[in-house]
């Protein structure tokens, strides 16, 4: 158990509607096997500490007592935890030496194992501030239908602070270092604390957030709003940190002088999630550029995305972005599936013509094929404000399970309901010509099982907004994705051998797929002795018991 106290400049916030009853809100975020970190957020200097275990109200555990600070967010790590597993934790805090009270008891879950059931929502384009169009209470009313989901955790794919749609010469604060932590702290206060006490946050970068490549800066690169802004989501939220549980970049950023945490990846019982940042790779200290070739995720990506998906053994491959790395001709990157042949996307100039090798000298495929290559199921983006499910055939025919789902992922806090110009799509010019269609508001729900994973629209209506065929949480549309069909290998042993008092063996099988090893001393009588999902072949283990047995004879099955 460890408290990060994060050292940037104390930020007083007018915050009275926020925490009803208690003096701190909370965030997860960083949920592994093994550990969780909770973002306590406070509205007087406090000391904290956390019980937490694996029932209900009864606590095993309990970190040191930490002094937090008001209006600074800390970060508590729970580690030592079981893999797959419910905690409950709760919030035990003093204020000037009063005797400790306690908070209310909330969940999470630890990474699921290999064919354990799950469920994660994905909202898109809240747009903070963003009014007309969208509405505070609208959102609100989504993330407490995402609580309400007990989802492991909830992706949001930007254009989440806005601080980018509403810098102005005239409002030049939305740019400053205080205005980019302003923006963060608000949307946590107002939004994010709904579900975040339950409800681990991963968040991905959008075009009006900060993060832009053109908004850094070669002459001061280590103060510009880019910059500032990946500092301010840093303090709000627990970010990812690519290096064990994480993948991402590891390497150095020139700008933010630490490894850049905009992309990164997990695996969740049988899911590889992605998550990528084409912003902040794109023009980087340069204006915005006029071609949409400019669209990139820079060469470590771009390589990172290729190694990540090919050496992932999970079913399921989940990739998510804001947008296309390419889109629409207008550099605006709109669009889902009609746009997808282009760019770094899919490869071809807007005349049709092969651009890749030209565009991208050395890089093996374009990203779509990279998809397409490593079965990659659905690319789930935001940006259009609808919901839209596409389907696409690399043959051009449309039979069986579609090669990739594009999943434009609808706004969490739209209103009015249902506007037809983004329930169409067609008439704003994003050019969605085929597909399923829904206006907003709402979020997806994906269940994930070791057979399906099921992808849902749940709508959000507030009490007073609901009427005929208008209910709060209804499901507008569903739809499953089998699980491909595994070629498994017959099992066997090799190498046998005899050391240290231990018999050691090689498992040779399928990677991903449950392997039983059996013992017996007569051939006739087995028992299971070890199990596991092969991560590799061949596979060594050795066995520790073997020194009981005058003879002991093994086996390998695939499945328990
Ligand atoms: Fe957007």
């Amino acid at each position: 158990m460890k408290l990060h106290l994060l050292g940037l400049p104390l930020l007083l916030l007018g915050r009275a509607q926020l925490f009803a009853d208690l003096p701190f809100d909370l965030i997860l975020g960083c949920p592994t096997d093994t550990s969780v970190t909770v973002s306590l957020l406070a509205t007087n200097n406090l000391a904290v500490y956390l019980e937490y275990g694996t029932q209900s109200a009864v606590y095993t555990g309990q970190t040191t007592t930490n002094a937090v600070t008001n209006g600074v967010p800390s970060e508590l790590a729970l580690s030592g935890l079981g893999k797959d597993q419910q905690y409950y934790y709760v919030v035990r805090y003093s204020a000037n030496g009063a005797p400790f009270s306690a908070g209310t008891e909330h969940v999470f879950h630890t990474q699921r194992n290999r064919g354990s059931q799950f469920t994660f929502d994905i909202e898109a384009d809240p747009h903070y501030n963003d009014t007309p169009g969208t509405v505070p209470s609208v959102w609100q009313q989504t993330l407490t239908n995402i609580l309400a989901d007990q989802p492991d955790f909830l992706i949001d794919l930007g254009d989440t602070f806005m601080n980018e749609k509403y810098y102005s010469a005239t409002n030049a604060y939305t740019m400053t270092q205080a205005g980019l932590l302003s923006a963060c702290a608000a949307v946590r206060t107002q939004f994010f604390n709904i579900p975040g006490h339950s409800v681990p946050l991963f968040l991905v970068d959008g075009n009006h957030d900060p993060e832009l490549g053109w908004w850094l800066s070669n002459s001061v690169p280590q103060a510009n709003p880019a910059v500032w802004g990946a500092r301010a989501r840093q303090l709000y939220y627990p970010c990812p940190v690519a290096g064990g549980f994480y993948s991402g970049a590891t390497n150095i950023d020139f700008y933010q002088q630490q490894p850049r945490d905009g992309y990164y990846a997990f695996e969740w019982g049988d899911a590889l999630l992605v998550m990528l940042d084409p912003f902040w790779y794109s023009d980087q200290g340069v204006s915005k550029s006029s071609d949409p070739w400019a669209w990139t995720l820079g060469t470590n990506q771009y390589y990172w995305l290729k190694t990540t998906l090919e050496n992932s053994t999970a079913k399921f491959k989940f990739v998510f972005a804001h947008h296309l790395i390419g889109g629409s001709f207008d550099t605006l990157a709109r669009g889902g599936l009609e746009y997808s042949p282009y760019f770094e996307w899919g490869g071809l100039n807007t005349n049709g013509t092969p651009g890749f090798a030209a565009h991208r000298p050395g890089w093996p495929m374009p990203i779509r094929d990279l998809l397409l290559a490593n079965k990659a199921q659905v690319f789930f983006h935001g940006h259009d404000h609808l919901y839209v499910k596409q389907d696409y055939y690399a043959s051009g025919v449309s039979n069986g399970s579609p090669d990739l789902i594009y999943q434009e992922v609808p706004q969490p806090s739209h209103y009015p309901y249902n506007a037809i110009a983004y329930a169409t799509g067609t008439n704003i010019g994003y050019n969605y010509q085929s597909g399923v269609f829904y206006g907003s508001a709402g979020h997806l729900r994906v269940t994930v099982s070791p057979t399906n994973a099921w992808v849902e629209y749940v709508r959000s209506y507030r009490p007073t907004d609901e009427g005929p065929g208008a209910t709060n949480r209804m499901v507008s549309y569903r739809y499953a994705i089998p699980a491909p069909a595994t070629t498994v290998s017959q099992p066997y042993l090799t190498g046998v051998g005899w050391s240290s008092g231990e018999a050691h063996f090689s498992i040779n099988g399928t990677t991903g797929e449950l392997h039983t090893v059996q013992a017996s001393t007569d051939l006739t009588s087995w028992t299971n002795i070890f199990s596991t999902n092969l991560s590799m072949t061949p596979f060594s283990w050795s066995d520790p018991g073997a020194s009981n047995y005058l003879r002991r004879f093994y086996r390998v099955l695939v499945a328990p």
